[in-house]
């Protein structure tokens, strides 16, 4: 055997840079399901952070149409202008006090890529980033992949999953640079009151703490409207950076259209570092967010439709949960998720492999940082939904 053949046998030797990284636990159990049932064992998958419906016909068509159209080169960095306008009037229109200035908007792939360009460019080595759990497990990885550290603030079941400012006080340090907030929350479905978003801007102003706020799931909110957002404070100091997207009011998660809104030399800063890795979103994507944002009708009947659906589901898979001796499970006020409290002798990691086993497939808590939960995605066909939570009943009650 020559050496060249042992070489490639090595293990790789990786840079420290990602010594951090993490693969993504919540895809890496999705692919598992997939396997199993691509050996045809029956699973329902509940694991998606995703809506399981079709995208609305009228931004598909818009996406065609680009590409009908040859609309099929670079796009410019930050995002095609038709976009950048409708993001910042989509926000105009439905936050009380958005700026509506394209200028201020990024687009990218999804809102995972605007908000790591964001975290890149304003945190790294020394800082500390403050992440209520349970949260999803992105932000820890992205924050420690700039260099700069995450501080876990754990919130809890009686506290609604609500952080407080008395907790964030006590977990500040001179070093504090930002706080990632998520409402409606991935995995707990909390949606932060008025006062609390309001309350926790202003924290931020007064200590010099980046508020990065992640509305991804803002309009899934089954509270009669969306749920309140750093845009709706009055007296919003300028270090506040509002992330949102396509991705799950418009079921367009593979479309991967998602955008940053804040001051304008972040967004250039954060454009420049897109120009170095991806040159920009896929444009006939931008073409087709664009029309799921400013084409206004559509856009409000399609996500109250979903809304529609989506609160069916959430007090039907409730009361099913709730029917089961070990779990407890709270309605969720927004997003997509039932975060189920289940009290077994084994830990959740080890529930949610067995679930897998018993033919349904959601994630355990640990991920998100709260061991003793399991997130089950509400976000699908009301019989996949129903056939999914009688196996959960099944397999919890030794059926
Ligand atoms: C809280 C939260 N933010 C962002 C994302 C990712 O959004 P996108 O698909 O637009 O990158 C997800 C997806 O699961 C999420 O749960």
């Amino acid at each position: 055997m020559n050496e060249r053949v042992l070489a490639s046998r090595d293990p790789v030797q990786f840079s420290s840079n990602v010594d951090v990284l993490k693969p993504s636990a919540t895809l890496g159990f999705a692919a598992r399901a997939r396997e199993l049932k691509a050996t045809g064992k029956s699973i329902v998958d509940l694991t998606a952070g995703e809506l399981a419906f079709p995208t609305p016909e009228y931004a598909s068509q818009a996406g065609i149409r680009a590409i009908e159209e040859g609309r099929t080169k670079y796009p410019p960095t930050p995002g095609i202008p038709e976009l950048r306008s409708a993001a910042a009037a989509y926000l105009e229109e439905t936050t009380a006090h958005a700026p509506a200035d394209p200028s201020r908007i990024l687009i990218s792939a999804g809102v995972k890529q605007a908000l790591f360009n964001c975290l890149y460019c304003l945190f790294g080595p020394g800082d500390e980033i403050l992440v209520p759990t349970p949260t999803w497990p992105t932000y820890e990885t992205a924050v420690a992949l700039t260099g700069a550290t995450p501080v876990l603030v754990p919130t809890s079941w009686e506290d609604g999953f609500l952080v407080s400012v008395e907790a964030l006080e006590s977990a500040r340090s001179d070093r504090t640079r930002g706080l990632v907030i998520n409402s409606p929350s991935n995995p707990t479905g909390a949606v932060y009151p008025a006062e609390l978003v309001e309350e926790l801007v202003h924290w931020c102003g007064r200590h010099g703490v980046w508020l990065l706020s992640d509305e991804i799931y803002r309009r899934l909110s089954y509270t009669g409207s969306a749920a309140p957002s750093v845009y709706d404070v009055e007296d919003r100091p300028e270090h506040v950076i509002l992330l949102d997207g396509v991705s799950k009011a418009f079921a367009m998660t593979g479309w991967r259209i998602g955008f940053a809104e804040g001051p304008v030399e972040i967004i250039r800063k954060a454009s420049d570092l897109q120009s170095q890795t991806t040159s920009g979103a896929a444009v006939p994507s931008q073409y087709a967010a664009t029309a799921a944002l400013s084409r206004t009708e559509e856009r409000e009947a399609a996500v109250a439709e979903f809304v529609r659906v989506l609160d069916r589901n959430r007090r039907l898979g409730c009361e099913v949960l709730n029917g089961i001796p070990s779990i407890e499970v709270r309605l969720p006020e927004g997003g997509i998720y039932l975060f189920a409290k289940v009290t077994d002798d084994r830990p959740s990691a080890r529930i949610a492999e067995e679930l897998l086993e018993a033919g349904v497939a959601c994630l355990p808590g640990e991920p998100f940082g709260s061991p003793g939960y399991l997130r089950l995605n509400f976000a699908v066909d009301e019989e996949s939904l129903r056939e999914g939570l009688d196996r959960v009943s099944r397999y919890l009650e030794g059926i």
